[in-house]
């Protein structure tokens, strides 16, 4: 089975408490059982990662293609607007990887509307909750399958 790895970035891991208002009640375990029960349809094995720390995302991209993945699902939280770190892991990682976003970056504070790392990925989606990641992993399936 074909293995994809799903990449939360920081903050993310208090989804479900944090600002509410912007990202909804959803938490990180919800939308992760929702990843697995696609992946299951698709038949893809998923190993999933949350991290607040730079490093630890750009070793993990940085070791992903010899480890067997073949594509990547990332939101990249904060960095995306911040890390030429994290965007230069992507570029240099060989794989076809979507950025996802719960909010609409574009419809937010000015920092948040250009990405850094939007440009080396294979695209984005973002602005629709939770189905921004169901989509992002059902894009890359598709990817991976062609
Ligand atoms: C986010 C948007 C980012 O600007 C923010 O820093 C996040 C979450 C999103 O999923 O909408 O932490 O990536």
């Amino acid at each position: 089975m074909r293995k994809i790895l799903i990449i939360h970035g920081p903050n993310l891991n208090l989804l479900g408490q944090r600002e509410v208002d912007v990202y909804g009640k959803v938490t990180l375990e919800e939308i992760n059982s929702s990843l697995k029960k696609i992946a299951k349809k698709e038949k893809l094995t998923l190993k999933i990662l949350q991290s607040n720390h730079e490093g630890e995302i750009v070793d993990v991209i940085g070791k992903a293609k010899k480890q067997g993945f073949s594509a990547i699902v990332i939101n990249p939280a904060a960095y995306t607007h911040t890390s030429v770190a994290i965007r230069d892991a992507v570029a240099a990682s060989g794989l076809p990887t979507i950025e996802v976003h719960l909010s609409n970056i574009y419809s937010r504070e000015e920092f948040r509307q250009h990405s850094l790392t939007a440009a080396v990925t294979t695209g984005q989606i973002c602005g629709f909750g939770i189905n921004s990641y169901c989509l992002g992993l059902l894009a890359a399936s598709r990817i991976i399958k062609k």
